[in-house]
């Protein structure tokens, strides 16, 4: 299914120095770009009025389901710019599926992934000036839908809107690659059995704020969950957990609780070519205690869109700290994060066809 988009340009852009500016030091989720995407749907007319339209606030009921109800989906993915000047995205296929499937269990419409694919090359296509060049950064892209019919009932909204966003972005955590220490919540779940654990929506996180709260006031970047049961590794407050043995087998948690991460499935595979075995399956907190206690767990790393690959030195917990704080980051998560991102940024080979085109070289 394909849509016409109608574009309003930005009669107000940020000028040329101010743009360039903020491409010199994005830093994460602060600034967005001057226009955005929006397309609605109803229950009796289906996808319609797809608009490229500056960016601006949205005028919204106070009464809008997505206020009361949290009905409310998103993803993230970025626009990459290589050395010729074009500029190219990630497995957007990945993120428009895991997006249908997040709909599905918010009881949110199915967005046909052509559209989202065109919402995202239209937007990118107009505001490509702010697709940062050179290091890491990239333009972030969030993509995210909304409940907003105006009642009260609780029921699945009859309207809703799709929009992507965009917004120029550097290392999502301070230090860049620098380890970080992870706190370990004992208190707090993240998601249940038969819950939206593995759906991309926002009270998820919601749920992970104050966890994360409780981790930054104990000099840790971001919080690790366990299962229901408090034996096993889920995921981070925002990202999935990856181990590392000593063997150079990587072992990540396997649970319909958690978030299918795009990233973490890309390592994965990238690790495999490498000759890498890899195991998805539980995998408990004794396992990397004890792991790490005898020698045969080695490095730890966290990953996401945002993240990319972030070394885990140490997790963290009022009873016990399992590895080293200051440990540096480890090889194996340095070489992964390296093949990662010299096929996003197109300085290697990309084996799967993973990279795809938005705009041309300049
Ligand atoms: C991402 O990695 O893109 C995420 O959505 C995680 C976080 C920034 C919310």
């Amino acid at each position: 299914m394909t849509l016409e988009f109608t574009l309003t340009r930005n009669a107000e852009p940020v000028a040329d120095d101010v743009r360039a500016g903020v491409l010199a030091e994005p830093g994460f989720g602060k600034h967005f770009t001057d226009h955005m995407v929006s397309i609605d749907w109803t229950a009796d007319g289906g996808w319609h009025d797809a608009r490229i339209e500056p960016y601006g606030p949205l005028q919204m009921d106070p009464a809008s389901a997505v206020l009361h109800y949290g009905q409310e989906i998103f993803e993230g993915m970025k626009a990459y710019r290589r050395d010729d000047g074009s500029v190219w995205t990630f497995r957007p296929d990945q993120n428009a599926k895991r997006l249908q499937r997040s709909a599905a269990r918010l009881a949110l419409p199915q967005l046909p992934e052509e559209l989202f694919l065109e919402a995202i090359r239209r937007l990118v296509e107009v505001d490509e000036a702010w697709v940062p060049d050179g290091g890491e950064d990239s333009l972030y892209l969030r993509p995210f839908m909304i409940a907003n019919e105006v009642f009260l009932g609780v029921r699945a909204a009859q309207t809703v809107r799709f929009m992507v966003i965009a917004s120029p972005a550097g290392p999502y955590f301070a230090g860049g690659v620098k380890p970080v220490s992870i706190w370990l919540s004992r208190e707090y779940n993240r998601a249940g059995k038969g819950g939206t654990g593995a759906a991309k929506c926002g009270g998820n996180y919601a749920a992970s704020l104050l966890p994360t709260q409780l981790a930054v006031a104990n000099g840790c970047a971001q919080v690790l969950f366990l299962n229901e049961e408090g034996t096993d590794l889920e995921e981070l407050g925002g990202m999935n957990v990856v181990l590392v043995k000593a063997d150079g087998t990587l072992i990540t948690p396997d649970s319909d609780t958690i978030l299918d991460g795009v990233t973490r499935n890309s390592l994965l595979q990238l690790a495999a070519d490498e000759g890498h075995a890899v195991e998805r399956r539980p995998v408990t907190l004794a396992e990397w205690r004890d792991g790490v206690a005898d020698g045969t767990i080695t490095e730890a790393f966290a990953c996401g869109t945002a993240a990319v690959l972030t070394p885990i030195a140490a997790l963290r917990s009022p009873d016990e700290t399992i590895g080293d704080p200051d440990a540096p980051a480890g090889p194996v998560a340095l070489a992964l994060r390296k093949a990662l991102t010299d096929i996003q940024y197109g300085r290697a080979e990309d084996p799967h066809g993973w990279m795809v085109q938005l705009t041309g070289a300049r």
